[in-house]
Formats: structure tokens, sequence, C-alpha cells
């Protein structure tokens, strides 16, 4: 049986009984960093990629003192081992620490490390072949979306608006098209072509997303990296999400738009090929 453990800095403890100080930068000011990772077989599924891709924007917002992927992986199989868990995510969050509240950064602070484990079973079956509903919203979020950043709240906002709506995610569309989902990558099918935005600051370029597209490519598929109007995608023949936990899922409805998921074959071609990618992955 799975215990919900978290590990906080430098200590394993309940989930409920973690504690952080107050004045914590990532509890102020959204001053920190996340990953979601999925544990399959009671082992971690593409672990160094999330913590490169954490690593990374640690250097970009400047996190001093903050952890080293290696420092991470170890106390992550720690939690991993000590939870038990077969089947889930492990949460990871690490933010610039507790200091006095200033806006500019704290000459001094140590970073706050924050991880807990949860049993899940994923991807949601039904979703996954029948397909999800969603709506178009504009896409307010900073110039930095690359960055994992713990500051949420525009994805929160309107990953609301599309739960009022009936639907289960919100695609954010930029001046300059369609970028991504609030929590997920969009990738579109037109003519056999899958065509998603371009990796760069205006999305969080996903695990997921990469894993995908680079199975695609082994299977010839050509792939275009642009951003695409409303019209466009509206216009496509295929279009689904991807994120750690949802994999591949269609969409079957974009706004008042609907698209079957029966026309949907390069989807489930894919979602196949990451099913088999993650039973022969070398964990
Ligand atoms: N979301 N785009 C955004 C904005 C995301 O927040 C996520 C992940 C993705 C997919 O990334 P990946 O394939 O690496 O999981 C794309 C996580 C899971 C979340 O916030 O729950």
């Amino acid at each position: 049986m799975t215990q919900s453990l978290a590990y906080i800095n430098n200590e394993i403890v309940k989930l409920e009984e973690a504690k952080i100080e107050a004045l914590d930068r990532g509890f102020v000011f959204g001053d920190g960093l996340y990953e979601i990772v999925a544990v399959f077989v009671g082992k971690f599924y593409q672990l160094d990629e999330h913590l490169q891709r954490y690593w990374n924007g640690a250097q970009e917002i400047m996190i001093e003192n903050a952890p080293q992927p290696q420092e991470l992986k170890e106390k992550a199989k720690e939690l991993l081992h000590k939870s038990n868990m077969k089947k889930g995510i492990i949460y990871f969050q690490v933010t610039r620490g507790a200091a006095p509240r200033t806006h500019h950064f704290p000459a001094a602070s140590q970073p706050t490390v924050f991880m807990f484990a949860k049993e899940a079973s994923f991807p949601d079956s039904e979703k996954r072949n029948k397909g999800v509903k969603t709506i178009i919203v504009p896409d307010e979020r900073w110039k930095r979306c690359h960055i994992k950043s713990i500051n949420l709240l525009p994805n929160c906002f309107y990953k609301e608006k599309a739960r009022r709506a009936g639907a289960f995610e919100a695609i954010q569309e930029h001046d300059l098209g369609i970028t991504e989902g609030t929590s997920t990558n969009l990738l579109a099918v037109k003519d056999g072509v899958i065509i998603t935005a371009p990796a760069g600051p205006q999305i969080l370029n996903g695990i997921t997303r990469r894993t995908v597209l680079s199975l695609a490519e082994e299977m010839g598929v050509k792939i275009e990296e642009k951003f695409l109007t409303r019209e466009e995608l509206l216009n496509c023949d295929e279009v689904f999400i991807t994120s750690t936990i949802n994999q591949i899922i269609p969409i079957n409805q974009i706004d008042n738009t609907t698209s079957p998921v029966n026309r949907c074959d390069l989807t489930f071609v894919l979602q196949k090929a990451l099913e088999k990618h993650i039973k022969e992955y070398n964990f």
C-alpha cells in the first residue's frame, strides 16, 4: 500500500505534515520551478529529461545554489522507494527559498526542495479512446513559457474556463497563432503531416511532445513546427494533446466545431507507439 509521503528540505514526512516557511518565495511570489515525472513498475520514466529541463530553468531564472539534477534524483529515488509506489507521479518543486520579502532576488537564500509521490492510474482510457472537448482562449502568459515555472495563474484561470464550458482543456491562442493547452502540448495532423508550435519561448517543450515527434519521425511521418492559425486548426484532420499524465488524447471538439475521433488514424497509431515505447523503456 502506497503511503502519501513528501520530501521537504532534507526530510521525508507524511504529505499532510510537510510544512514550508510563510516567507518562502514560492509561496509569496511564485518564484520557483516544478516538474511532474511518471512512475511505472515502481521506476521513473524519462527522469533525466525532466531534471535537465528543471536545471535549464534554474539557470535561466538564476536560482543560486539550485540543487543539481543528480542530487534531486537521489532524493526522488529515496522518496519513491519509501513510498513503495508502483504507478503514479512524483511532483518536484524547487523555489528560491525563504527570505525577507523584496521583489529582487535575495542576496542569500537556500532553495526549498519539495517533492511528493502520488499514486495514479493513467492515462484515462475513456478520454484516450473517445477524445475530449476543448475551447480556444487567449494566451495571456509571459514570454518565457519554455520555463516550467510554478507561476501558473493564467493556466489555472483558463483551465477553469474550460471546465465551466464542459471542456477538458483550453487551447491558447497567441498573436503568433495557436501555442498549446494550459497543461498539455497541442499537435495537429493535416494531409499526413504533423503540425505543432515550434519549441521556443511560446510553449513548454513537453517531454511527451518530444517523444511523440521522434516516434513519428521514426515512422517516416513529416513534421512541421509552426503556429497554426485558428482557421487552420479547425481545418486539420486530427488534433491531439500530449503530456506526462495524459500521454496522447484526441480532441473531438474545439469550441463548437466537432470532429469525430474515427478520423484520428495517426493519433491512435501514435498512442500505440508511445505505449510500446513505455513498455520497452529501459527502466
Ligand atoms: N503539465 N505544456 C504545458 C503548459 C504544461 O504544463 C505541460 C505539462 C506540458 C506537457 O509537458 P510534459 O509532456 O513534459 O508533461 C505542456 C504538467 C504535467 C502539469 O502541469 O500538470
